[in-house]
């Protein structure tokens, strides 16, 4: 395990220890916490933990060699051709399971569900939700209904996939007005950002849009607007350089009110939220 942390710290993997505990305890099929309990590797798990860091020390994610990764209380399985989801974004996903506190049966869309994580997670923490994902990208949604049907096997509710443009006013046409929360970790970074070794892992249409990182953004305000009911909540993440842009998007489009800016643990600018007036 030392070995496999000082090889990730050489390689400037920003954390060795998390990297190659997790890396440790997925090639030895034991969670994480119990890893100092475990005997160990042995002659035919030592060899895949070598490859296992070499392969982390080349800056492939962690998510992408277990094939999973944690999204509040659940896990999703990730890969080539799908976003890797972050923590960040639990806290959006956070803010939107606390704004239908007093709503029975609501109903959530997720715009750019990417692996699905924001919608299972809502389907997995509100059971009573009726969940709809809407993704583009033909691989991304191959991963996400593998993963909303393995939600389904674990006994969380079926939440509805929607293969579609964010931007296409069809989409979901039947729910307008009548949805009570959306949520959207659109693709926002500017393009020609130099990104970390590991966001090369992820599929670029899921990571940048344009020039100024706002392009998918109107678009996204202008479908809550559409989707939401009266009094019904909306989040969308953003680039922290986008604290002031995204609220004046949102105070353009006069059906929102209460806009607000949020910050994560970092006091980075990190989602913006709304009602609907
Ligand atoms: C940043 S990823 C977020 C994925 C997921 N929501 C998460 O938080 O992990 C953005 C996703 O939006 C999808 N996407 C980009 N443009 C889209 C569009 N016009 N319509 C629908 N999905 C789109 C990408 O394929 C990608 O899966």
């Amino acid at each position: 395990m030392a070995r496999g942390t000082s090889r990730l710290e050489e390689a400037g993997v920003s954390t060795p220890r998390v990297d190659a505990e997790i890396l440790a305890a997925h090639v030895l099929g034991v969670p994480r916490s119990q890893l100092l309990l475990s005997d160990g590797f042995t002659d035919e798990t030592l060899l895949p933990f070598v490859q296992a860091i070499e392969k982390r020390a080349t800056g492939v994610p962690v998510q992408h060699i277990t094939g999973t990764a944690p999204f509040r209380h659940i896990e999703l399985a990730v890969g080539p051709g799908v976003f890797v989801p972050r923590p960040e974004t639990e806290l959006m996903t956070d803010w939107g399971l606390a704004a239908l506190a007093g709503h029975s049966r609501p109903v959530v869309v997720d715009l750019c569900s990417g692996s699905g994580a924001i919608a299972l997670a809502v389907a997995n923490e509100r059971p009573d939700a009726k969940v709809y994902a809407v993704e583009r990208s033909p691989e991304a949604l191959t991963w996400l209904r593998r993963n909303a049907a393995a939600r389904a096997d674990a006994g969380d509710p079926h939440i509805t996939v929607v293969e579609g443009d964010i931007t296409d006013p069809s989409v979901l046409a039947e729910l307008d007005g009548a949805v009570d929360l959306v949520l959207c970790n659109p693709p926002y970074v500017p393009s020609g950002t130099k990104v970390a070794v590991e966001v090369d892992h992820d599929p670029p249409q899921a990571v940048f849009a344009g020039e100024e990182g706002l392009d998918l953004i109107p678009a996204v305000i202008a479908t809550a607007g559409r989707l939401l009911a009266g009094g019904g909540s909306f989040a969308v993440e953003h680039d922290e350089t986008h604290g002031a842009e995204v609220p004046a998007l949102l105070r353009e489009d006069t059906r929102f009110a209460v806009i607000r800016l949020r910050y994560d643990l970092a006091q980075r600018a990190r989602y913006t939220t709304a009602h609907k007036g």
